[in-house]
């Protein structure tokens, strides 16, 4: 058996080949029928051309519809037709799998990314959410291979924690715990851990111990956050690449997710220029140009002052306030990266009082180290900073943030013993499989959407 991705890449004009994969469509024409098969491994179908003399023709094969299974034996041959440079002349049709006509939800249309959510076991078979399925494949592949090609040592975080790393309020409660059991002043203390745990909102706390044992690590994996937002952007469930790397400042972790940005980018588009097509077509009209523009400019720096400095002098009015001291929203993102820049820009230097306390205290003892990194059509696609590496400045930053320093003593115990400074970052994943196919709902581009009031399957 070959994948259809490989049959036209290579194109064995003359040889026999075996191909399996879903009907999209039959067209009869005379005592022909047109099959065009898809096996997800690219997006273009393979055109078969089955002939009447077929044995199964009359009871099988002229009865096929959309989302049947099949497996083709037959030669490859030049295509006389227009759309193609091969088709399949089948020698055997194999019905591997039925698909009901009356029943099947995916016909030969347009559907809305609406309807197709509430499909999401079907989805995938349709081209666009197929083609998202195949940026992101390739997307973290990259990743991997990047951070590997880098020297960086990967470390598997925690699922299950008992730290929370933002300090928000939005962890996810994991328990054995009957509701009836949860009362008291205590009560997780007889709780299967022995006290609250609840799933990761980062990875990034266990990140800095193999940081300051290996200097440079990264995690990848599933982030948990019971943050009650309904926008395009946020998932309750969603991918956090977190690379973390000792004897390294803010600048020099600008740098590193700068060049992993242009890195990730011009993979996808060597290596998913179909579905890069896919999307500039009838997505997102621009993106492609978009990802080459961003892959030989540099981003733009901009202080959090510069920057509310920039959107006090615009004349845009925006729904949120800006004024110094309050978090940049979405639409303030967006504007500085889109209107000032237009290219990514990088907003360092945030109050310290709208980040956490892990952020390096800078010396005018109000902001901090941070880095958020924006981008256009999303607003923030990576925040990091450089961490407070001296144990006084932690200590304190720690008791004003209302943590208990007893539970974070292992957190302490880094900076008490070889300390040194380091600095990392976090990247949204969904948000960049978002930024470079251009779809506009977070929920489309990951396979099982989490999201306040829904987990179907
Ligand atoms: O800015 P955040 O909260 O940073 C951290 O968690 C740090 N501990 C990371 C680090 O320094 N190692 O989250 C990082 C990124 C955001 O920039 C955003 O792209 C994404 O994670 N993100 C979300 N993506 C989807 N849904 C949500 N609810 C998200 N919350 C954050
Ligand atoms: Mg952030």
């Amino acid at each position: 058996m070959i994948r259809i991705v490989d049959l036209l890449n290579q194109q064995p004009v003359g040889e026999t080949i075996e191909v399996c994969g879903w009907l999209r469509t039959r067209r009869d024409s005379g005592a022909l029928s047109f099959l065009e098969i898809n096996d997800g491994s690219c997006l273009a179908g393979l055109q078969v051309v089955a002939e009447e003399s077929l044995a199964n023709y009359a009871t099988e094969v002229s009865r096929l519809t959309t989302g049947c299974s099949l497996r083709i034996q037959g030669v490859l041959v030049a295509s006389p037709a227009k759309g193609q440079d091969v088709e399949v002349q089948a020698t055997t049709i194999t019905v591997i799998g039925w698909a009901d006509p009356e029943t099947y939800p995916l016909q030969k249309k347009r559907h809305s990314f609406e309807y197709l959510r509430s499909i999401s076991h079907l989805r995938s078979r349709t081209n666009a959410l197929g083609a998202v399925a195949r940026v992101r494949s390739t997307l973290s592949f990259a990743i991997h291979r990047f951070f590997h090609e880098q020297g960086f040592l990967q470390v598997h975080t925690p699922v299950i924690t008992t730290s929370d790393c933002e300090g928000a309020g939005e962890m996810f409660t994991v328990t054995s715990l009957e509701p009836a059991q949860m009362q008291g002043s205590a009560p997780f203390s007889g709780d299967f851990f022995g006290r609250r745990a609840g799933l990761t909102v980062s990875g990034q706390l266990q990140a800095e111990i193999f940081a300051l044992s290996h200097s440079r690590v990264y995690t990848f994996g599933p982030t948990f956050r019971a943050e009650n937002s309904n926008t395009s952007r946020h998932l309750a469930e969603f991918w956090m690449l977190e690379p973390e790397m000792a004897f390294c400042d803010l600048n020099g972790n600008m740098e590193m997710a700068e060049v992993m940005i242009k890195y990730l980018v011009k993979a996808v588009l060597a290596e998913c220029a179909e579905d890069l097509e896919l999307f500039d077509r009838f997505i997102a009209r621009g993106v492609h140009k978009k990802l080459t523009r961003l892959s030989d400019r540099p981003f733009v720096r901009l202080t959090y002052t510069e920057a509310i400095a920039e959107l006090e002098r615009s004349s845009r009015r925006f729904d949120f306030p800006v004024q110094w001291g309050l978090d940049l929203q979405a639409e303030h993102e967006r504007y500085l990266c889109e209107e000032v820049a237009q290219a990514p820009v990088i907003v360092t230097n945030y109050p310290k009082k709208i980040k956490p306390f892990y952020m390096r205290l800078d010396d005018d003892g109000h902001t901090v180290a941070a880095m958020d990194i924006l981008v256009a059509g999303i607003g923030e696609l990576v925040g990091g900073s450089q961490r407070e590496e001296r144990y006084d400045l932690l200590a304190q930053r720690m008791t004003e943030a209302g943590l208990d320093l007893d539970q974070y003593s292992w957190y302490l115990d880094l900076r008490r013993y070889g300390s040194v400074p380091h600095a990392g970052y976090g990247l949204g994943f969904e948000r960049l499989v978002q930024f470079v196919t251009g779809m506009s709902n977070i929920r489309d581009v990951i396979p099982f959407p989490r999201t306040p009031g829904s987990a179907p399957c």
